[in-house]
């Protein structure tokens, strides 16, 4: 038992961070089911389709799941109704600002996560009364920090400035790179690219197997002006750089994004035109498996390595 699998009462410290158009009720209830904890991503759900899959997710598990809810999305005050009327436990908010929904889901008895990027704001969430905080690396998957901080400098940092729960988000994929996570400090971790190239995740087969295909190099945190993102680099993200090179305004970012870009590309599995949201460590994920297999294999891996390292010196 450590901090995070009391917090959530899970068997094991990992997280499923949710992940727009990847995290539906088949991939948060796989995950809870093998021991770790499952989150919906409302951030790709109209309301009542997000009713929907937390109705089947309880269907599907008798264990404990959450879902991710990035405030920079509309409908918010509904999506945080429908959360609290189908009686979900847990709470991840991201990108915005922790103050706007925590005492309103505390009350109601959630327990509430929030995303950062900074140890100033795991401070403030920390503040703002939230239960545990998740800190993101720099090499994450989906929207990021502007500061590019790593990880590896990330996480040591916040475990000095916060004494709540901490759960570790960025580049990992695996055993070896949870304990590394923890022995910097944290309590747990989510994963998401991992999750992502999995049986059970809803996305596109053609993003799964380009999640596959990326090496190192072939990602980048692009489109600062907006909301900083990390992109595959295809046509669209080839389409971004030429438009950077004359200058644009914001408005010009904008018009290119254009609507559904994510939803076009990981879900419809438009390769060229889409946006392909993916972690650095993409180049370590060689195959797609069920998520039973993931999380047994970071288990064990998790053991032996922690055995190795102790007999290093
Ligand atoms: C395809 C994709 C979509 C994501 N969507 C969200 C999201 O909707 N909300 C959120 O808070 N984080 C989102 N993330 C971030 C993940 O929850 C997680 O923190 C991140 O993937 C961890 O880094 P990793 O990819 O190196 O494992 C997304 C990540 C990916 C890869």
């Amino acid at each position: 038992m450590n901090r995070i699998t009391q917090l959530f009462n899970i068997k094991y410290p990992i997280v499923q961070g949710g992940m727009i158009w990847n995290s539906g009720y088949k991939l948060a209830s796989a995950v809870s089911n093998a021991g770790g904890l499952g989150l919906l991503g409302a951030g790709s759900m109209y309301p009542e389709v997000l009713r929907e899959h937390i109705q089947k997710c309880k269907k599907a598990t008798d264990k404990p799941f959450g879902v991710n809810v990035p405030m920079l999305y509309p409908n918010i005050e509904e999506i945080m109704n429908i959360i609290v009327e189908e009686g979900v436990k847990i709470v991840f908010t991201s990108a915005g600002n922790p103050k706007n929904w925590t005492s309103f889901l505390k009350e109601r008895g959630i327990t509430v996560v929030h995303v950062v990027s900074s140890s100033k704001f795991a401070l403030k969430a920390q503040e703002a009364g939230v239960d545990a905080v998740v800190a993101e690396g720099f090499e994450a998957g989906g929207h990021n920090g502007r500061e590019e901080t790593t990880t590896m400098t990330l996480i040591p940092m916040v475990r000095e400035n916060i004494t709540i729960p901490l759960i570790a988000a960025g580049g990992i994929a695996t055993g070896r790179g949870m304990l590394a996570a923890m022995v910097l400090g944290a309590d747990g971790v989510q994963m998401g690219s991992r999750f992502a190239a999995s049986f059970e995740s809803s996305s596109h087969d053609n993003f799964k197997q380009t999640i596959l295909e990326v090496k190192e190099g072939d990602t980048h945190l692009t489109l600062k002006e907006l909301a900083p993102v990390r992109l595959v680099k295809n046509k669209f993200y080839n389409d971004v750089q030429e438009l950077y090179a004359k200058c644009p305004t914001v408005d010009e970012l904008k018009t290119l994004l254009g609507r559904a870009r994510a939803k076009r590309g990981m879900f419809e599995g438009d390769l060229d035109e889409g946006e392909l949201e993916i972690g650095q460590i993409a180049g370590l994920i060689h195959d797609i498996k069920p998520v039973s297999q993931i999380v047994e294999e970071v288990m064990t891996e998790f053991k032996a390595a922690q055995i190795q390292v102790a007999s290093l010196l």
